[in-house]
């Protein structure tokens, strides 16, 4: 019986091992930590930060990607970009944002209760939820010690993706594919998208690359948890009322108890 069990764990933890192992060679390729304003428990999206990375979305990658679950009146929710109403109807006639109206069947200026378009190029995916979607953290051994510490990593992962391109080019089936150190397979179809200089920022920044890749992870944080500040904050009320209550009820047991206990060491009780 005995025998049995040890063999049985020693298979379970070889198996636990390869397939993190596995998992880890099948996974993103080199992430940077980079250090976001949001992250930590008392993580706070930087608005202005957001602002820039709206930004260089629009400028750049909305070419060819789309952010098709998130409404445009969003942006100027609270814990957001935190454009005003009239901004945002701004952004909208300013970038020619448009929709296709399945009643009118034809397209349309967008309004704010509308979404940001989907994608426009077939093979580039919708980035609402991209930095849920990859994980830049993992292991070691499948063990998740690295998330724990650092984050799942999808920010990270997807700064890390814009800056850490290698130069290289391969053709494959007739497409141009272009090395990149944080690209699972080492090579992907999206050409580099940003240039020192690629926008122009209004607050005076420098549109360095790592810092736009910076600004527009930052953003899509923001895209795929927009309530990532309430949710935060509620949890820190939570942790606070718990401690409370773990105080008042550790008195009231000791209060509780007392009579027993003193009726135990032989005394009369109160
Ligand atoms: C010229 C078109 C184009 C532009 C501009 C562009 N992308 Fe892409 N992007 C693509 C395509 C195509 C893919 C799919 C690549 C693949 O699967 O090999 C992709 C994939 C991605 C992915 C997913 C990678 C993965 O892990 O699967 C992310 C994240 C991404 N792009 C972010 C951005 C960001 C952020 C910008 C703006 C700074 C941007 N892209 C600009 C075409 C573009």
């Amino acid at each position: 019986m005995l025998r049995k069990l040890i063999i049985g764990s020693a298979t379970a933890a070889t198996l636990a091992l390869s397939s993190g192992a596995a998992l880890a060679a099948g996974g993103a390729g080199y992430v940077e930590n980079y250090a976001f304003a949001h992250e930590g428990p008392f993580g706070r999206f930087d608005q202005t930060q957001l602002q820039r990375g709206l930004q260089v979305y629009t400028q750049v990658c909305a070419a060819c990607h789309g952010l098709r679950y998130v409404p445009l009146r969003t942006l100027s929710d609270e814990g957001g970009p935190g454009l005003s109403e009239e901004e945002v109807r701004a952004y909208i006639e300013q970038n020619y944002i448009e929709v296709y109206d399945a009643d009118l069947q034809d397209w349309r200026a967008a309004t704010p209760n509308d979404h940001f378009p989907q994608s426009s190029m077939e093979n580039a995916p919708d980035l609402s939820l991209m930095t849920k979607a990859r994980a830049g953290f993992s292991g070691p051994y499948g063990l998740a010690l690295n998330p724990l510490f650092k984050g799942m990593g999808g920010s990270e992962y997807v700064a890390s993706l814009l800056t850490h391109y290698t130069g290289s080019e391969k053709e494959e089936f007739g497409a141009i594919l272009y090395g990149n150190e944080t690209y699972g397979g080492g090579y992907l179809a999206m050409a580099p998208p940003l240039w020192d200089g690629a926008v122009e920022y209004g607050d005076g920044t420098e549109a360095t690359v790592e810092q736009m890749a910076l600004d527009v992870a930052s953003f899509l944080t923001w895209t795929a948890e927009p309530k990532l500040m309430a949710r935060k904050q509620m949890g820190f009320t939570a942790v606070l009322m718990l401690s409370l209550l773990a105080v008042l009820l550790y008195l009231s047991n000791k209060r509780l108890w007392a009579p027993v206990k003193a009726r135990a060491k032989g005394y009369p009780a109160e």
